[in-house]
């Protein structure tokens, strides 16, 4: 054991103590200190050459062209913004049994595939369970090696020795280095190992991916800061219910955020789903009041969504709005431009909103949607199911033109739907023809009139 001396930080103010405070003296925070090494900058310095240079101007900077390994799991690819970025750091995160360990595994088999060696890291399960699950992916003998470990001074070692292209960590909270006392999992013990991991990255062109626990909140266990150290953040959406997984890349250096790929839980693994509308417009019932389908761009690509409500009367003194795969003070927003600015009053009603197949939708082109639907449920008139919709509302009840109206068509197209209602400023900058009849309306009363 390295004997280093090692200090605690206040993770606030960054107050220096030699043992654990309950409270920080400094700023009066509780509960902010963790451990760290004493001498970061020495355990730092070094290990990446290309932070050492002198400045170069911008036009003199060589580069070469740019290098991605295909995984060969198209969805996959698409998320990390096309393939796998030689040096580069990933963090992965998603609810306990959600299939993080399942897809890096199915994963190391695609890249070992095309000849890159893959060390798979575990410090969750022994190797004879990966291997058991490997059996269930019906994973071929390949390049693949699996080590049980969870001490960075161990592992590093085997790296060398072994000099694998890509290296997997199941998981990040295990880890440990020797160099520090705390135990594995805290906010110290988890940035240093991956620091360390990304100086490895970095220094010998070796893909790294880290998987990492989300707590109940719904943040990566402990570390946020793991978020501005590593170069791309992917989330497994949902909480395991429906048989969908989707994976977003929330932050991601090379390539586009809000990237998402689609995968279905299967006997023998994930499966791509290659055409996700279609998936998620699935057993969808005509004629119903409180359902219509808008388009999305996530990331690139347009879906198709249902977006359902239920709305009615309340017994409560403060009604409910609840909503699923949509942003609650979303709902609250739109719910109240209704009741002013469409004549919908709706003080007295609950609203439950759902977004079909366990999507989340961001973006703001949903709001036509949720005030169609809402006002469909609470009419008790169904809109018709070739129609759909997207575009922004604002609070005068003004409707806005969104990004992308070209794409956002044509999948509308391609499902087969004949009318899309949507902003007159959204018409007005097509340039194509599309083979839709178009329904142009600048504010809420439009969209209620045109609809019912
Ligand atoms: P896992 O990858 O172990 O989750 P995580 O590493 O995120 O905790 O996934 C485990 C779940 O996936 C478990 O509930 C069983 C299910 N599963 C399948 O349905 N099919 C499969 O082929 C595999 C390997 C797992
Ligand atoms: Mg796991």
């Amino acid at each position: 054991m390295v004997n280093q001396k090692t200090v605690f930080v206040c993770q606030e103010c960054g107050y220096k103590a030699p043992k654990w405070l309950g409270r920080c003296p400094d700023c009066g925070s509780w509960n902010s200190f963790s451990e760290e090494i004493a001498e970061i900058k020495s355990s730092n310095k070094g290990d990446n050459a290309s932070f050492l240079n002198m400045p170069q101007r911008i036009d003199h900077v060589s580069m070469q062209k740019e290098l991605r390994h295909k995984t060969g799991l198209k969805e996959f690819d698409r998320v990390l913004g096309g393939g796998i970025v030689p040096g580069s750091l990933v963090l992965i995160g998603g609810d306990p049994g959600i299939g993080k360990s399942t897809l890096l595994l199915q994963v190391a088999q695609s890249v070992s595939d095309t000849g890159l060696k893959t060390l798979y890291i575990s410090g969750e399960e022994s190797i004879q369970q990966i291997k058991m699950r490997s059996q269930r992916l019906s994973i071929k003998p390949s390049e693949i090696y699996l080590l049980g470990a969870t001490c960075l001074e161990h592992f590093i070692d085997a790296i060398k020795e072994l000099d694998p292209k890509i290296i997997i960590i199941d998981s990040i909270q295990t880890m440990f280095t020797e160099l520090l006392t705390s135990s594995p999992g805290s906010i110290g013990q988890v940035r240093e190992v991956a620091s360390k991991m990304m100086n490895m990255a970095k220094s010998s062109e070796r893909a790294v991916f880290l998987i990492g626990h989300v707590t109940k909140d719904g943040a990566i266990a402990g570390p946020k800061v793991l978020e501005h150290l590593v170069d791309t953040v992917l989330y497994f959406e949902g909480d395991g219910s429906h048989a969908y997984r989707i994976i977003r890349s929330v932050k991601n250096r090379y390539g586009p955020t809000n990237e998402i790929g689609v995968f279905e839980m299967k006997d023998n693994g994930l499966e791509e789903v290659v055409n996700p509308s279609k998936v998620f417009l699935e057993g969808r019932s005509n004629d119903v009041s409180g359902s219509v389908v808008i388009s999305c761009i996530e990331g690139s690509r347009p879906i198709l969504v249902e977006m359902q409500a239920l709305v009615c009367s309340s017994s409560l003194a403060m009604p409910r709005r609840t909503s699923i795969g949509v942003d609650p003070n979303r709902v609250s927003l739109l719910v109240a431009v209704l009741s002013r600015r469409g004549g919908i009053n709706l003080s007295n009603n609950d609203i439950f909103i759902n977004v079909a197949g366990g999507i989340k939708i961001i973006e703001p082109a949903i709001d036509l949607g949720i005030i169609s639907t809402v006002a469909s449920s609470f009419l008790n008139k169904p809109i018709p199911p070739d129609t759909v919709t997207f575009g922004e509302a604002g609070l005068s009840g003004e409707i806005r033109g969104v990004g992308q109206t070209e794409l956002r068509l044509k999948e509308a197209k391609k499902l087969g739907f004949s009318r899309c209602v949507l902003s007159k400023k959204s018409i007005k900058t097509l340039k194509g023809k599309v083979d839709l009849e178009l329904v142009g309306i600048s504010s809420v009363a439009d969209l209620l009139n045109v609809l019912f």
